[in-house]
């Protein structure tokens, strides 16, 4: 393998732009409940085999290895993560690596009504929920399930578990839920928890087009026909523009609204993330093609400064910044579902 280029200064994962990343984000299943038509094709994708996914104690390996090379935050994501059985042992097994301070997960909350307390018990501290609306015949049509009331009682659930950190996705879609800004904005008003407009993206076959996107610009100019926004400062590594909320009256809001602009004004310059696919492979950034498997050699019996050799050379692969949206809408990338969001 050529690992030119990949030798690092310190121990720590360096790319060649001298980004250190700390953030793993690791799908443990390309499986979901649901069908999101911005996030997988109409007619569904091939899912892999049960022996194609990594097992847990190979997810574990990779995790402490990346964790030694200053990994902090570890993400489970999916698929639906609450699909893979037994999600919250591993979820126990990655809390209790050394140096990690934060276990996270991104869920669709169909099944988090009956295992948010566990999971909370297990370790995760910060918990992403998605949800595109909050109106019923939408949701149904946009994740082509009927399944809106056991979302709402999940979300009902993590309100309650007091997590450290609770935020609730919203990919915004123009003439698709636009229109519910406001709604959401109210929401995060009246509850403890982060709401995140998320700036449509292109991935392979999810129907994405340019005037879909509505611009985190366009956003902020409907929020403040009603409340205003105070910039709060936080992690410069951040994905999001964070804002507390206020209303005409003065009165602060309970949670907070944040921007996720990967569209119209890309973060790549701080980018501190890779990712682990369900399949075993490393991705140095959400829109670059190239993949290295770690499972094959892990499996035909790599040892971990092997393991850690792959993961270098796929962070030397990591290009400085991703192209502009309609260059990343015919590019060769995996869908989102099986990159894991
Ligand atoms: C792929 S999902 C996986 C985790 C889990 N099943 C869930 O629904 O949260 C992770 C996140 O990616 C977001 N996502 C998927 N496709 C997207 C797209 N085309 N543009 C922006 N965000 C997207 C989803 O809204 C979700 O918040």
């Amino acid at each position: 393998m050529n690992v030119l280029n990949s030798k690092p200064l310190q121990n720590t994962l360096t790319d060649r732009f001298q980004r250190v990343h700390t953030y793993l984000r690791i799908s443990v299943t390309d499986r979901c409940n649901l069908r999101c038509a911005y996030c997988m094709p109409a007619e569904g994708i091939v899912y892999r085999q049960k022996k194609e996914l990594l097992t847990f104690e190979e997810i574990e390996r990779v995790a402490a290895i990346m964790v030694k090379l200053g990994v902090n935050k570890i993400r489970l994501t999916g698929g639906e993560p609450m699909v893979r059985r037994d999600i919250e042992k591993l979820v126990g097994r990655l809390s209790r690596l050394e140096g990690l301070k934060t276990v996270a997960m991104t869920t669709n909350a169909t099944l988090l009504h009956e295992k948010a307390e566990i999971l909370k018990k297990n370790g995760i501290k910060a918990l992403n929920i998605s949800l595109d609306t909050l109106k019923k015949e939408r949701f149904l049509q946009v994740t082509r399930r009927d399944q809106f009331d056991q979302v709402w009682s999940g979300i009902q659930s993590a309100l309650t578990q007091n997590f450290d950190e609770l935020k609730l996705n919203v990919v915004v879609m123009a003439g698709f839920n636009d229109d519910e800004i406001l709604d959401f904005v109210e929401f995060a008003f009246h509850n403890r928890i982060n709401v995140r407009f998320i700036e449509f993206m292109p991935f392979k076959d999810n129907e994405w087009k340019i005037d879909k996107v509505v611009t985190y610009k366009d956003m902020i100019s409907t929020i403040e026909t009603k409340y205003k926004l105070n910039a709060l400062s936080g992690d410069p590594s951040a994905v999001g523009k964070d804002f507390g909320i206020t209303d005409k009256s003065g009165k602060s809001g309970k949670g907070s609204v944040s921007f996720i602009t990967s569209m119209s004004d890309s973060f790549c310059s701080t980018c501190n993330r890779l990712r682990l696919t369900a399949d075993g492979s490393v991705k140095s950034c959400l829109f670059y093609p190239a993949e290295i498997n770690l499972r094959d050699r892990m499996r035909e019996g790599a040892d971990d400064a092997e393991v850690e050799e792959m993961i270098r050379y796929s962070l030397s692969l990591k290009p400085e910044a991703h192209a502009p949206a309609e260059e990343l809408s015919q590019s060769d990338n995996r869908t989102m579902i099986e990159i894991g969001g």
